[in-house]
C-alpha cells in the first residue's frame, strides 16, 4: 500500500467537507484533480473511501477509519512544523483554539490583546460546549482549550486563570428584584431556563441544586447563553449564567441579578491542553500571556462588571 502525503492531505480535506467543490477551493486545485487524487488513493488502499447517495457524498466505514488517522497525521505534521520553528526562535505560528461558548464572551478580546504582541500569529477559534471540547482534546483536534475544570481522570494539563461566577438572572420587572439575601427556598416556585446537556454551566447548576436538596424545575432548554438571556428577559423563567455573559444586558439595563444565598456560585476558567502535547513556541507564549497578563486584565473587568450589576 503506497499512500503519498499529498493524497492524505487531499483526502483529509474532502473527508472533512464532504463536498468536492468546497474541498477543491480550499486546496486550490481543480475538481477533477481532487477526484483523481481520491481515485488513486482508493486504488492504493484497495477499498472505497467515499460513497454517493444521490448528490450527497458520505464516507464509507473504511473512509471514516482512515479519516481518524489522517486527522492525527495532519495534527502531528502541524506540531512538527511548530517545534522546528520554535527551535529557530520564530515568534509566529498558528494557534488552534477552542473555547466554551460561555468563555467566548472574553476570548476574542484575549486574542486581540495577544495579537497586538504577536502580530504574525494566525488563529482559528472554535466555540462550542464543554462536552465537545473534551472530545476535541481526546482526539487531539485542538491546541488549547478554555473551559471550566476538566475531569481529573483525563490526561490533561489544566491551569486556572480566572474566576467564573455564576449568578441568578431575572427580568427587570421581577417582584424579588429588590429583595436581599433570598433563601433558595424562596425560588421553589420559580421555573428555570437551562442550557443544553453537555454545557458546563448546566452541570454546575444541576450540581448546585442537588447539593442543596432542591428540585430543578426546568421549563425550557436552550443551547446558547444568548437564548437563555432572551428567554429570561421575555419572562419565561429565571436563568443561571456566568457573569461574563452579561455585559450588554448590564449596559442596557435589561436583566437584574437576584441576591440569592449561595450565589454567586464560584467556578474557574482553565487553560487546558493534552498532557502529551508538544508545545510550540506560540503556544508557550499564549499560555504565559493568559496565565499572567491577561488573567489580571480580565479579573479586573469581571470584578467591575459584577459590582455594577449588583
Ligand atoms: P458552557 O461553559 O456552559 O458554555 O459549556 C463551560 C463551563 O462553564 O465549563
Amino acid at each position: 500500500m503506497h499512500i503519498t502525503l499529498r493524497q492524505m492531505q487531499v483526502f483529509d480535506v474532502v473527508a472533512s467537507k464532504l463536498n468536492y467543490t468546497r474541498a477543491s477551493e480550499e486546496l486550490h486545485l481543480s475538481q477533477p484533480a481532487v477526484s483523481m487524487q481520491i481515485k488513486q488513493l482508493e486504488r492504493s488502499v484497495g477499498i472505497n473511501l467515499f460513497e454517493k447517495v444521490g448528490k450527497k457524498v458520505t464516507l464509507t466505514e473504511a473512509g471514516r477509519e482512515l479519516h481518524h488517522y489522517t486527522r492525527q497525521i495532519q495534527n502531528l505534521l502541524g506540531e512538527a512544523t511548530e517545534v522546528l520553528e520554535a527551535l529557530k526562535g520564530v515568534k509566529r505560528g498558528h494557534l488552534s483554539l477552542s473555547v466554551a461558548s460561555t468563555a467566548n464572551y472574553f476570548a476574542t478580546n484575549l486574542l486581540a490583546n495577544f495579537k497586538r504582541q504577536y502580530p504574525e500569529t494566525t488563529f482559528n477559534l472554535d466555540v462550542t460546549n464543554r462536552k465537545t471540547l473534551l472530545s476535541q482534546l481526546d482526539n487531539n483536534e485542538t491546541d488549547i482549550v478554555v473551559m471550566g475544570r476538566p475531569p481529573k481522570e483525563a490526561e490533561l494539563i489544566a491551569e486556572p486563570f480566572m474566576e467564573n461566577p455564576l449568578v441568578v438572572i431575572a427580568p427587570n420587572s421581577h417582584p424579588l428584584r429588590e429583595s436581599t439575601l433570598l433563601a433558595f427556598d424562596d425560588l421553589q416556585n420559580e421555573t428555570f431556563v437551562v442550557r443544553e446537556l453537555g454545557s458546563g454551566t448546566r452541570i454546575a447548576m444541576e450540581q448546585f441544586f442537588t447539593e442543596n436538596g432542591m428540585e430543578l424545575k426546568t421549563g425550557m432548554e436552550m443551547n446558547s447563553n444568548e437564548a437563555i438571556k432572551q428567554a429570561v428577559e421575555a419572562g419565561l423563567g429565571l436563568g443561571i449564567v456566568s457573569i461574563h455573559t452579561l455585559s450588554l444586558e448590564l449596559a442596557a439595563n435589561k436583566l437584574c441579578l437576584l441576591d440569592v444565598e449561595g450565589f454567586p456560585v464560584l467556578r474557574h476558567w482553565y487553560l487546558v491542553h493534552r498532557a502529551d502535547k508538544r508545545l510550540s513556541s506560540i503556544m508557550i507564549a499564549f499560555k504565559k500571556f493568559v496565565l499572567t497578563e491577561a488573567s489580571e486584565l480580565l479579573e479586573l473587568a469581571a470584578a467591575l462588571q459584577y459590582k455594577s450589576l449588583k
